[in-house]
Parts: structure tokens; C-alpha cells; sequence
């Protein structure tokens, strides 16, 4: 089946009807369907499907074993996201494993799907929750204590739903398996104009959360001199994070959230958290968030309010793989080598093994909201270059 026709099969699955687009995370009713559908099609096609320990799913062809070819992404979304951003690198998977079938591609090594668990941090705050457990990149205590908007823990998320989070942790053995890793995704800004493209690399990438404590009180009866209001100072860092960026060279820092307590229309907020995305090409995000600390101190004392700083997750710079790259030009003649500012379980992975990505274009130029998109045929031809490149080194 096409990787649209499988996009299709899951259209309506974690709609976000407030939003718009889809609200799919992590030990949600939408998940699970997700997940069954996934273990569904993978069945379908012959493969063999185990949960790891951390939440990822592999779909295998062959036994499980060492130097395998992997590919997939992730199904869960962002809020209020578009339907591409990690659907559409496991549906070209599946679709890719068709194209194989069809083609009477025996494969000489294991090769396996994958989808993995929480990629954009959109419950818990850490992106590639999933592939950080894994690799050892992201502490399972640490993992198990993250907090979802209303204060479940990711343990009780997880055994609510009859998941076992003491087993979280490094997966050594599994990682070995993995001999290469490839991730077709949709390009999510206005970098590419034919219809795939190859990655380069990813850019640094860092979340932090900022927390203003102030004084509740009453909207009416508190005096403007009297006020100590957490809304003050995060109202000026938002303002300082633009700011921050655009004095560093190509830098990127965004505010997507920002919630008071307790958040009443006729209330002075006692505290306010914000969230600090930061992205940076050259250098380390380090000193953006540095001046935009300064600019939250100062308006934060002004206001009689304090600020407190916490790193939430970091990733350094990534390099794709040359080799896996060049297999993929030559599966895509022409196609140009594409730097991204988005993070990728991919980018995880890179720190282990040989891995690369596939993007497919998005005539929208948007992401990460409901407009992403992707056209068919631009799609058909990012699975021929996926299916090309799984095979090459099996052969
Ligand atoms: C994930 O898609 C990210 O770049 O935030
Ligand atoms: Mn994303
Ligand atoms: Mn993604
Ligand atoms: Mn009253």
C-alpha cells in the first residue's frame, strides 16, 4: 500500500478537536491506537512485532539480529500537530517493506521498522524519550519522575496503562543490533524545493523552563505598587528571547508555553512557567540562554518576583553519516544535502550508529501545526529512495 493510503488508515485517530490537527502522546487512548494499528500493518506484511523496554516498537523481517538495517520514526505529535511529523517516516516504512516484497527482495540481514515512544516530548517535556532510554542518553530515574501538565508522573502514566517503568533504562543489546539507521521525514520548513532531499546535519537544540514566583492576590483590589506579578517578567523575557536570537549569529529561541497558577482571568498570578526553546547552527545554545537569563533576572527583581533556571534537555550538533548519505544520493540523484533545526530520533542514533535521513518536501513550509504537508508524488519518490537505500546494503 502507499504511504499515503496508510496516513489515510489513521486520519482520524487523536484529533484534537480544540486545537485543530492531532494531540497524539505518550500512554494516551490515541497511542494505543496508534500502536495497534502499526502492530496491525506490520503483522500484515509478515513482520514480527516486539515492545522494547522503553516503549519502542520494532517490527522485524528476519530474525532479530546484528548489523540490521532499521528504519522508521515516530506516531505521536506535538499539540495540535500536522499529520506528517513522524507518521509519514513509519507509513514510508511500511510502504518501503511493500516495495521490497514486490520486487522479491530476500533480505540478507535483518531489517526492522521502528516506531519510537514520545519523540516530540509533547506529555512529558523530553523529546526522543524513546531513543534517549535506549541509548543511555536520558537517566531512567530521571525519565520515570518527568511530569505531564497535570502532575502524573511518567511511571504512573506508564503503569496505568499495565507498562512495567521499572524496566526502563539502556538497552546496550538492542543498540548493537542496529547497524545502520535511516528516518524519512517531512521537511518542515522552506529549505527544499524538489521533491527529497538528503540530511546533513542537525543543529544544536535545547528546552528550558523558567519559573517566576510572585504574590496572588486580587486583579481589582491590589494597587499596582502593591503587585509583585510573575506575568511581568515573563512577559519581558519572551520579549528578550527574540531578542537574544536575533544578536546571535542564526540563532532560534521560542516561547510555545507559558502557564500560570492559577491561571484565573481576575487573579494576580502567584507563579508563571515559561519554556525556552533554543536552537543554534553555530555554537552552543548556552549563551542565548545566558542573556535571556540576565534580561528574566533583572525583570524579575523589578518586580519583586524571584526566577529560577532548569535545563530539561540538551543535544549537541549532529553529523549524518558520509557513507549512508552517499548511498542515498545515489538512490536520489541530484538530491541536495539538507541541514535541519529540528530535532530526529535519528539524531539520537547518530551518536551510535551510522545514520541518516530522508526529507521529504513540504510545499507549505510549515510544521508542527495542522497546514504541514506533503504531496503524494513527492512522497512515492522519498519511499523508492527509502526502499533503494534498505536494500543497497543487504545485497
Ligand atoms: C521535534 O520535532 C523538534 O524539533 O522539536
Ligand atoms: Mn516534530
Ligand atoms: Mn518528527
Ligand atoms: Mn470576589
Amino acid at each position: 500500500m502507499s504511504a499515503v493510503g496508510l496516513l489515510r488508515q489513521i486520519a482520524d485517530v487523536g484529533r484534537d478537536r480544540a486545537r485543530g490537527g492531532y494531540s497524539r502522546h505518550l500512554a494516551t487512548a490515541a497511542e494505543s491506537d496508534l500502536r495497534d494499528w502499526f502492530t496491525e500493518q506490520a503483522a500484515r506484511r509478515g513482520l514480527d512485532v516486539e515492545t522494547d523496554r522503553n516503549g519502542n516498537v520494532w517490527a522485524w523481517w528476519g530474525a532479530p539480529g546484528d548489523d540490521a538495517v532499521v528504519t522508521g520514526s515516530h506516531l505521536d505529535s506535538v499539540p495540535g500537530g500536522g499529520a506528517f511529523d513522524g507518521p509519514l517516516g513509519v507509513a514510508s516504512a511500511l510502504a518501503a517493506v511493500d516495495d521490497l516484497l514486490a520486487r522479491g527482495f530476500a533480505p540478507a540481514r535483518p531489517l526492522a521498522v521502528v516506531v519510537f515512544a514520545e519523540e516530540e516530548g509533547g506529555r512529558f517535556g523530553v523529546p526522543c524519550l524513546g531513543s534517549r532510554l535506549l541509548t543511555g542518553s536520558l537517566d531512567a530515574d530521571r525519565a520515570r519522575g518527568l511530569r505531564d501538565a497535570d502532575g502524573v508522573t511518567l511511571a504512573e502514566a506508564l503503569t496505568a496503562r499495565g507498562g512495567d517503568p521499572s524496566a526502563l533504562g539502556p538497552d546496550p543489546e538492542r543498540l548493537a543490533r542496529v547497524g545502520r539507521f535511516v528516518e524519512l521525514h517531512v521537511e518542515q520548513g522552506r529549505a527544499l524545493d524538489v521533491p527529497v532531499g538528503i540530511g546533513s546535519t542537525i543543529v544544536a537544540h535545547g528546552r528550558w523552563r523558567l519559573s517566576f514566583t510572585g504574590q496572588g492576590n486580587h486583579a481589582g483590589t491590589t494597587a499596582l505598587t502593591d503587585r509583585r506579578d510573575p506575568m511581568i517578567p515573563a512577559a519581558a523575557t519572551v520579549l528578550a528571547a527574540r531578542r537574544a536570537a536575533a544578536r546571535a549569529a542564526d540563532a532560534r529561541a521560542t516561547v510555545g508555553r507559558l502557564v500560570p497558577t492559577p491561571g484565573g482571568t481576575n487573579v494576580i498570578a502567584s507563579s508563571v512557567d515559561l519554556w525556552l526553546d533554543v536552537r543554534t547552527p553555530s555554537g552552543e545554545p548556552g549563551p542565548v540562554v545566558e542573556d535571556v537569563l540576565a534580561a528574566a533576572r533583572e525583570a524579575a527583581a523589578a518586580e519583586g518576583c524571584t526566577v529560577e533556571l532548569v535545563r530539561e534537555s540538551l543535544s549537541g550538533a549532529v553529523a549524518f553519516d558520509d557513507a549512508l548519505a552517499a548511498r542515498m544520493a545515489a538512490a536520489v540523484p541530484g538530491a541536495p544535502l539538507l541541514p535541519t533545526a529540528a530535532g530526529h530520533d535519528a539524531g539520537v542514533l547518530a551518536a551510535h550508529v551510522p545514520a541518516g535521513m530522508l526529507h521529504v518536501r513540504n510545499p507549505t513550509g510549515v510544521s508542527h501545526a495542522p497546514d504541514e504537508h506533503a504531496e503524494d508524488d513527492d512522497v512515492e519518490r522519498g519511499v523508492r529512495a527509502l526502499a533503494d537505500v534498505l536494500a543497497e546494503p543487504a545485497r
